[in-house]
């Protein structure tokens, strides 16, 4: 199938994104930020909580649950309106699972042993990563292919996996002659479509890393937000003219790519304003963007969180809203591979 085939599926944008520690501004500008703007657009968006994965490496229970409803409030704070977004955690809708399976049987392990996120999460010790973890891509295929979603709005670090999904999809139409799937477009636009630590420019910020000083978290107070970026490592020189001489200076070139996503510029423009000032009259400029960005979100967060049982309802009421459109795409999908399907429903 050709991506012209695509034309008959009408526009869906599905993302997802793991509970497994607190919301990062990694998360918010190479995600969130671009999960509002698309729903604002007036495209169909389905945003999943993705719990499944989570698990593929080990989470406390409780605090899974926490860091999932947590994580939906985040959501909703930064502008999805699950009246118009359908918001949801993925365990609720048991299609995921099971296409899920039928595309672990689709997907060679050739494939799976390229994917470059198993690796830097299995580490050195691969023998000891879960299953889940190896199979993690064919799942997220399942999320993306289960909406016959066309667009997926994600981070730089998910390129390959939602290139994997294409290749599912493909595969899958062509071994049963069918042109039941779509081949879904990775989207991945904005200044920060990479956020790095802000100890390490080298590294991406994430949840996971084990120095809480990396990251900014969306849970973060002003003072915590403003000692941060005053501690974040970066380099003596003063901010250049132009974005080429930033090439070598990776922690300084965060700086001003962040700057850049908060303020919704080029992050040409934030040198034109910075050019020969140095960090000292940098810093404090972006964190007093950075609060004045998130401190509503986190506000707002914090009010919402306040009232788990209503945090439940919504994603509840979205998980319904998925299930009506997975499971028939979930039903057509057995039919096609074979499956008697005589239960009484
Ligand atoms: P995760 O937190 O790994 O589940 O990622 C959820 C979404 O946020 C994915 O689209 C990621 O690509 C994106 N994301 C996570 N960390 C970053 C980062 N440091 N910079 C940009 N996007 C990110
Ligand atoms: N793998 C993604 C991440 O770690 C999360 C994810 C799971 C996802 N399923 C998805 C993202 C489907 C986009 C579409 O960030």
């Amino acid at each position: 199938m050709t991506d012209a085939a695509n034309a008959s599926f009408k526009p869906r944008i599905f993302s997802g994104i793991q509970p497994s520690g607190g919301l990062t501004l990694g998360n918010y500008l190479g995600a969130l930020k671009r999960f509002v703007e698309k729903q604002d657009e007036g495209i169909e968006t389905v945003y999943c909580l993705v719990d499944l994965h989570a698990i593929t490496v080990w989470q406390d229970p409780e605090r899974l649950r926490a860091q999932t409803r947590e994580a939906a409030a985040g959501f909703i704070a930064a502008g999805i309106d699950p009246a118009r977004s359908i918001l949801f955690n993925q365990s609720q809708v048991s299609a995921h699972a099971e296409l899920g399976w039928v595309l672990n049987c689709v997907a060679r392990l050739g494939w799976m042993n390229r994917m470059t996120q198993f690796k830097d999460k299995a580490g050195k010790n691969a023998e000891a990563a879960s299953l889940g973890l190896y199979a993690y891509p064919s799942l997220m295929a399942a999320d993306i292919l289960l909406y016959h979603a066309t667009m997926v709005p994600v981070g730089e670090d998910q390129k390959q996996h939602v290139e994997l999904t294409r290749d599912i999809a493909a595969k899958f139409n062509h071994d049963y002659r069918t042109d039941f799937f779509p081949l879904p477009e990775p989207v991945i636009e904005g200044a920060a479509t990479r956020v790095m630590s802000l100890r390490d420019g080298t590294k991406k910020m994430s949840k996971s890393d084990p120095s809480d000083a990396s990251r900014i978290n969306l849970t973060d107070d002003a003072d915590m937000i403003a000692q941060k970026i005053r501690k974040a490592r970066t380099d003596a020189e003063p901010l250049p003219e132009t974005l080429a001489e930033l090439k070598d200076r990776p922690e300084a070139k965060n700086l001003v790519n962040i700057y850049a996503a908060l303020a919704g510029e080029a992050p040409e423009t934030v040198l034109e304003r910075f050019a020969g000032h140095g960090f000292g009259a940098f810093k404090p400029a972006l964190a007093e963007l950075a609060v004045a960005v998130l401190g509503p979100i986190t506000t707002e967060m914090k009010r919402l969180m306040a009232d788990p049982a209503e945090i439940d309802r919504v994603l509840g009421q979205g998980a319904e809203r998925a299930d009506a459109i997975a499971r028939p795409i979930l039903a057509r999908t057995l039919d096609i591979v074979g499956m008697i399907r005589s239960r009484p429903v």
